[in-house]
């Protein structure tokens, strides 16, 4: 069972050492890892933020924990060279097309909501994120008008097997869980959105046993504040998910509680090939303090050993693990406490 593990920037690594800690600490025979550099670290030791060393290592293994990536100091690049083309490239070459986004409030958390406790209580959603088309892959231009104007472009577009394998995803997805699919878009004003409307509703035709929905975006982005327990799996395109995922965490608690998983078609020995990560980014703000929360870092790893291993025992005592510390009160700064980020791996360490 081979693993590369891409650190990447900011508290990328702190985060993914405390999750590497975790990993090891089960004692997995074959288990081995391999480590490589994405992002500005990547950039500055390599001159490429995705080098081929590090492609090699991805195609070479069963799964890829990745920690974060973004660097400050990289925001004047040429695009092509930003630290956040990492995970753009891996996402892309690797084909993950099916990003999950779980987002629970666990027994006792209601308090750490953005949201008042009785709603915050009854969280218990999946964002499915379409992750390797729309507008993040479409053509992009800089431009100049005719009065000397300057312009910036950037292609929105879906084609129907796009929309009909994610729709797919988020179909199975949900009969595994409450049965209740909603389908975010914003078909009211643009094509592509209409577009996906159209596909999901054929695809829905495969499981009559799925309840489902369609609700513009800026009405979902209302509605997970308003009562964010009518929902069970959520499907969305890529910019729609990104944004709404970081507005789900919130209603959590904290982004350093979610985790991801970003699956493709590929089957290994083992089971789908796929790449784990945090859904924060390399939060600069608070990086070398060790401050950061790695529970999302570490919960990325329990989504790794069910999805890519088949260890589903494995998997849940890790998410146990967590879970108990947070019901004992091991709090980070984002949580409004004072534990440290190996502090907290510690914690979930014991409990494990
Ligand atoms: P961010 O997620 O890095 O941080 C947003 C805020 O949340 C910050 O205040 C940060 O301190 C806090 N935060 C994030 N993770 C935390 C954790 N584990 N514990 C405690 N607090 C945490 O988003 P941003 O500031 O918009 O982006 C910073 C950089 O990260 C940018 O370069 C961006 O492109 C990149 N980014 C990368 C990924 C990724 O690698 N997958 C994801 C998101 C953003
Ligand atoms: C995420 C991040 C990435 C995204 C960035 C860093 C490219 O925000 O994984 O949520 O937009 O997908
Ligand atoms: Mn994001």
């Amino acid at each position: 069972m081979k693993v590369a593990v891409f650190p990447g920037d900011g508290i990328g690594p702190e985060v993914t050492r405390e999750a590497v800690r975790v990993l090891e600490a089960l004692d997995l025979p074959g288990l081995t890892l391999f480590e490589g550099d994405v992002g500005g670290i990547a950039y500055k030791r390599h001159g490429h933020p995705l080098p081929e060393e590090t492609r090699a290592i991805a195609r070479s293994c069963d799964a890829v924990l990745f920690g974060a990536v973004g660097d400050p100091d990289c925001d004047a690049l040429e695009r092509h060279l930003r630290p956040e083309q990492a995970i753009l490239g891996l996402r892309e070459r690797l084909m993950l097309f099916a990003n999950l986004r779980p987002a629970k409030v666990l027994p006792g958390m209601e308090a750490a909501s953005s949201l008042r406790p009785e709603i915050a209580r009854a969280i218990d959603l999946l964002i499915v994120r379409e992750l390797t088309g729309d507008v993040y892959f479409g053509d992009k231009q800089r431009f100049v008008c005719q009065n000397g104007e300057r312009g910036g472009r950037d292609v929105m577009a879906y084609i129907e097997s796009e929309v009909r394998r994610i729709a797919h995803t988020a179909f199975r997805a949900a009969r595994g869980r409450k049965r209740r699919l909603c389908s975010v878009d914003k078909a009211n004003v643009l094509e592509t959105s209409q577009l996906w409307r159209d596909v999901v509703i054929e695809t829905a035709a495969e499981y009559s046993d799925v309840e489902l929905e369609h609700m513009y975006v800026d009405n979902a982005a209302m509605q997970l504040v308003r009562d964010p327990g009518r929902f069970d799996v959520i499907v969305t395109g890529n910019l729609f998910g990104d944004i709404l995922s970081d507005q789900a965490s919130m209603c959590v608690g904290s982004i350093g509680l979610l985790a991801s998983a970003s699956l493709g078609e590929r089957q290994t020995e083992y089971g789908t090939f796929g790449l784990y990560e945090p859904i924060h980014g390399s939060a600069p703000d608070i990086a070398e303090q060790g401050r950061a929360n790695p529970m999302a870092a570490i919960l990325s790893t329990a989504m790794m050993l069910r999805h890519s291993f088949g260890r589903e025992a494995e998997a849940g005592r890790i998410e146990a693990a967590v879970a108990l510390a947070l019901a004992d009160g091991v709090r980070g700064s984002d949580l409004g406490g004072h534990a440290g980020t190996s502090e907290i791996g510690d914690a979930v360490l014991e409990r494990l």
